[in-house]
């Protein structure tokens, strides 16, 4: 790990200022004295060029009943010599006091309008020297970033958090300037009532926990500095389990040992991933496996990944996930998205470095499967959800001002952004851009990236060295035109192509059991599945449901694309399963779709409705955004 120690820091600038000056760069981080320079973000009221936050430290007890994380945030701020005020990102918060951490002395500070998505500026006035503040303060229910769970929706019986800090919703819980660019460290001492245990995205300095009048008090520090959206807390019945020297998984008891099993190939994974892209950074890489309301697949929250319990497939098929969050520990959490608008640059290049994990762990033929199925993905989101090629949605540099940043997560910034690079890889060699790519994540460690910056880098660091090479990649035409370049390579997977001969042969009338599915993965059951006309008859569905048991599949992905297809044909012996499954699990990505298509007719939005009405409370408030705008959903 790499501190970036403020002072050490300033030595720098000041040791560089000569030479800056004497080479003519004497941008504006020369005169406003802060550095890195930053573009302008459109999803923070931070004045970051006048002062920043450098270090969070968190003061917060956890209280079920009220369900509220009430305490103090006290920040170590940078700050220019004209300063006279800080701008902090606030949403939903409730704030008590401000003043200097230390004296006590109170400072002057007003909250700004609230805007729906971004919240409330928080200014505060600073005297001259100050740089240390406290914040006390407290969360409300609308802290979209928190989940609390009833015992009732945890496998343990105890209640539960969890928070959610990706894009923007650091600022319900925490009030600090929310902007990927404005790194920080921080520290933790949480307060969780006796039994629980909490977690974060730091080390813990207190493993067994203290016992403070009753309840348990732990201690966290994280010294790498990140972008606020990374800070993550997790409280609960957790037990852990070690699966490597630098790797294990936390989870609720009866859950532990089968996630354990199922990311039994984390180690292998983070080996293969140091060598492709240079040392991992963070000390220990741990996963955190959430009770199944967790609203995303996955979450990158350094040293310890948040999880949802839905890839806990029993024979390891969708550990890809994992390989996903691992790769952002370099592209995201080391070399980060200066804005939203940059999003591409954290998923495309994890996505990419994803699927090389997975071909170095587990062979060239089984990474081409999941990258054709990525790729198959990436095209049907294109022409029936993103407006077709010529859309501008299907840009990888998106303008996400006015928008909720939320719109930004598609397969354009995922898949097409993986495909850039993997273009890029397929011009100029494997060798040399994986030589590339390394030298890019060590020069850029520990700051923000922007778009423009990584097409300057590129150029300069790889390109220039054969003018035929820019011609052939045409980097500009990826970042900033729609569609998908027709210089992409083609991805084909043999063994999807076989299991795609087997749809058309049961369209054509084959009967189920005549099927050659013998020794099928996940992904090729996946595909074929895809790859089935839309409509069936009913008999036809009843003989693939009781030959292959789809309807009972307790795998999460195949049983998704399987209600897919029932939904499409009124299916209803697969209902009863489709109605558990969106009550059981609040993963998002399965939820939305299957919302979506119900709602497509009169009876399965009636259907839709009624299930929604009781699962609705279940669901994590990103969960129901989505699905409130997806069924119209009124106010409560
Ligand atoms: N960082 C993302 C999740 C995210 C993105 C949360 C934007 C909030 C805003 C994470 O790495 C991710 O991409 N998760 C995917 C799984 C992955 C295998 C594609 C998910 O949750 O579906
Ligand atoms: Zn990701």
């Amino acid at each position: 790990m790499r501190p970036m120690n403020r002072r050490h820091t300033m030595n720098v600038r000041f040791a560089l200022l000569p030479v800056l000056l004497a080479v003519g760069l004497t941008a504006c981080t020369v005169e406003t004295g802060l550095e890195p320079e930053l573009p302008r973000d459109p999803h923070s009221y931070a004045n970051a060029e006048e002062a920043r936050v450098a270090h969070v430290a968190l003061d917060l007890t956890a209280d079920f009943e009220t369900r509220t994380l009430a305490g103090t945030a006290t920040l170590d701020i940078v700050r220019t010599a004209g300063s006279s005020a800080i701008v902090l990102d606030t949403r939903a918060l409730e704030i008590e006091a401000v003043r200097v951490a230390g004296t006590g002395e109170p400072l002057e500070w007003t909250l700004g309008e609230p805007d729906p998505v971004l919240g409330r500026p928080l200014r505060i006035m600073l005297p001259p020297g100050a740089e240390h503040l406290e914040i006390a303060y407290r969360t409300t229910d609308g802290a979209a970033a928190v989940q609390w769970l009833d015992p009732a929706q945890t496998s343990s019986g105890a209640p539960f958090l969890f928070t959610q800090g990706q894009a923007i919703l650091t600022r319900t819980w925490i009030p600090t300037q929310d902007s990927p660019g404005i790194r920080q460290t921080y520290s933790a001492t949480i307060t969780v009532p006796e039994g629980l245990v909490a977690v974060m995205s730091a080390e813990t300095l207190t493993p067994e926990g203290e016992s403070v009048d009753g309840q348990t008090r732990y201690a966290f520090r994280l010294d790498a500095p990140i972008p606020p959206y990374l800070i993550a807390l997790g409280i609960g019945d957790l037990s852990f389990r070690e699966v490597g020297p630098r790797t294990g998984v936390w989870a609720e008891p009866s859950v532990v040992d089968a996630a354990a099993d199922e990311f039994a190939e984390m180690e292998a994974m983070l080996e293969a991933a140091e060598e492709l892209y240079g040392p991992y950074r963070w000390g220990r890489y741990d996963v955190l496996v959430l009770p199944p309301s967790f609203p995303f697949g996955g979450m990158e929250n350094p040293r310890l990944t948040f999880a949802t319990p839905t890839i806990l497939a029993g024979d390891r098929s969708l550990v890809s996930l994992i390989a996903h969050e691992l790769a952002h520990s370099w592209s995201g959490n080391l070399v980060t998205n200066a804005t939203w608008s940059d999003f591409w640059l954290n998923e495309g290049f994890t996505t990419y470095i994803e699927n090389r994990i997975m071909e170095a762990v587990y062979g060239e033929a089984y990474a081409r499967m999941l990258e054709q199925l990525g790729r198959t993905g990436l095209r049907s989101e294109i022409e029936d959800e993103l407006g077709g090629y010529e859309s501008g949605e299907t840009v990888l540099h998106l303008d996400l001002t006015g928008r909720d940043p939320d719109e930004g997560m598609t397969a354009i910034a995922y898949d097409k952004g993986a495909a850039f690079l993997r273009t890029i890889e397929h011009v100029v060699g494997r060798e040399r851009f994986d030589a590339f790519l390394r030298r890019y994540f060590d020069t850029f460690a520990f700051q923000p990236m922007t778009t423009e910056k990584f097409l300057a880098y590129l150029d300069e660091n790889l390109l220039e060295e054969n003018p035929e090479w820019r011609e052939a990649i045409r980097p500009r035409q990826w970042v900033y035109e729609p569609g998908l370049p027709e210089n992409v390579p083609p991805v084909e997977s043999e063994a999807l192509v076989l299991a795609a001969e087997q749809a058309d042969r049961f369209a054509a009338g084959t009967p189920a059991a005549e099927l050659a599915t013998a020794g099928w993965s996940t992904h090729e059951w996946l595909h074929f599945l895809q790859s089935l006309p839309r409509d069936l008859p009913h008999d036809r569905l009843r003989a693939l449901d009781s030959t292959f048991e789809l309807t009972q599949s307790g795998n999460s992905e195949i049983l998704f694309e399987w209600l897919r297809l029932a939904i499409a044909n009124r299916y209803e012996p697969a209902f009863v399963a489709l109605e558990d499954f969106l009550t059981r699990q609040g993963r998002r990505k399965f939820l939305r779709p299957l919302y979506q298509d119900l709602a497509a007719t009169e009876w399965g939005r009636a259907r839709a409705v009624e299930i929604y009405r009781d699962a609705r409370p279940m669901y994590h408030a990103i969960s129901r955004n989505s699905i409130d705008e997806t069924l119209d959903w009124g106010d409560d």
